[in-house]
Order: C-alpha cells, then structure tokens, then sequence
C-alpha cells in the first residue's frame, strides 16, 4: 500500500501530533508523517514524535527577517523530504500568502471550534459566552483568511449547563483527537476533492 507522505507543523503540547502519529503506527492506516517541524525548541510535541522514531526539525522563526522568509525554510524541509500534505497541528503563527499558495489544497489544519463560528483564539470561553449550545472542532484546507477555506470534517460536542471554559476545552480536545486522523484517511484514500470553497468528500464523510 502507498502511504500518503505527510509534514505535520507544531509549535507546542502536540496532542493533536500524537492522534496523527498513533494513528499512522497502524500498518494499514493510508498515511505516514515524514517530518515534523517546530518553530520553537522547547515545543512538547517534538519528544513525542522523536520517541517513535519520526524525523524533527526546529525552524526558529526568530532566525529569520521576515516571515516569507520563515516560510520558505519551512517549505524547503518539507519538500527536502517529498512531504505530500502538510498538517498543522496547533501551529501558533500566521503564514504567508505565498505558503498558502504553494501549499493550496495540500495544507490543512485543525481549529478548536465549528468554523465558520468563532475564528481566531480562545473559542472555547467565546463559545460559552455566545451561550452555544453545541460547540466543537474542525478540519479545513487553509486559506490565506485565517480559519477559512474548505471544511473536510468537523466533530460536534454539546455544550453542559456547568461547562467552565476548561471543562469544555477537555472535551473539545478528545474530539479533535478523532477527528484530525479521520480526516487524514479521508485524504489520503483520495477521498476529498477541493471545488472552489468546498471540500467534497466520496461515501460518508461522518466522523466514526
Ligand atoms: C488545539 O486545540 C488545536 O485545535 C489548536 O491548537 C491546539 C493545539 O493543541 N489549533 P495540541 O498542541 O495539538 O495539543
């Protein structure tokens, strides 16, 4: 079986980095991560892919003078290793409409909320405040708009009458932890079809 190459880009904890990587430990899973890169040193998620083995590279963005820049190095360790769909996996900066484009339609990501709903950061107290009664998480090709671009797969989590924005965090996390490998499978079976804004997904595009 051909596994789908796969970069994954972090920047702390890494949790969301485990799901992919204990997902693709399974010898039939249709992906494997090739490269994770950190923009930080101390990010978490580094020792959890160097314990099984997956290659690490730190891209300090500080070493660079613009974030094209930046971007062009994180482009240049993933292409060094024909990575094929990059990841992000709480990925804390902005990237470059060029990344975006050189990337388009290969670069997703995991957001912490039911996009188009609460864009941006601390979704989880937002979503409590708005009085939502269901919350959750999604996964989407990026677009140069931060949080945008098309959705291939979101998992809903109901919101508790004494959800504090922790609890609801908790809740929300394991949720992504299912839903970020499910939707790597989905692409790498060659499932997921980008038309424009929408993600088409072939059979049942529902979360297991
Ligand atoms: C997750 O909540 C993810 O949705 C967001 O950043 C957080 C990263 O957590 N983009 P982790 O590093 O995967 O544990």
């Amino acid at each position: 079986m051909r596994r789908l190459r796969v970069g994954v880009m972090i920047s702390g904890r890494g949790s969301n980095l485990q799901a992919l990587l204990d997902a693709c430990a399974a010898p039939d899973f249709p992906a494997e991560i090739v490269l994770v890169v950190s923009n930080r040193a101390d990010a978490q998620g580094l020792a959890r892919a160097k314990a099984v083995g997956v290659a690490t590279r730190v891209v300090p963005h500080r070493d660079f003078a613009s974030r094209e820049a930046f971007d062009a190095a994180v482009t240049e360790a993933f292409e060094a290793v024909e990575a094929e769909l990059i990841c992000m996996a709480g990925f804390m900066r902005l990237v470059s409409a060029e990344f975006v484009q050189h990337w388009r339609d290969r670069l997703i990501n995991i957001h912490p909320a039911l996009l188009p709903a609460f864009k941006g950061l601390d979704t989880h107290r937002r979503a409590l405040a708005a009085g939502a009664k269901e919350h959750g998480c999604t996964v989407h090709f990026v677009r140069h708009e931060m949080d945008s671009g098309p959705i291939v797969g979101q998992a809903v989590v109901r919101v508790l009458a004494d959800d504090t924005a922790d609890t609801l965090a908790a809740r929300v996390l394991e949720a992504e932890h299912r839903l970020y490998p499910h939707c790597l499978r989905l692409i790498a079976e060659g499932r997921v079809r980008v038309r424009g804004e929408i993600a088409e997904i072939a059979g049942n595009g529902a979360p297991d």
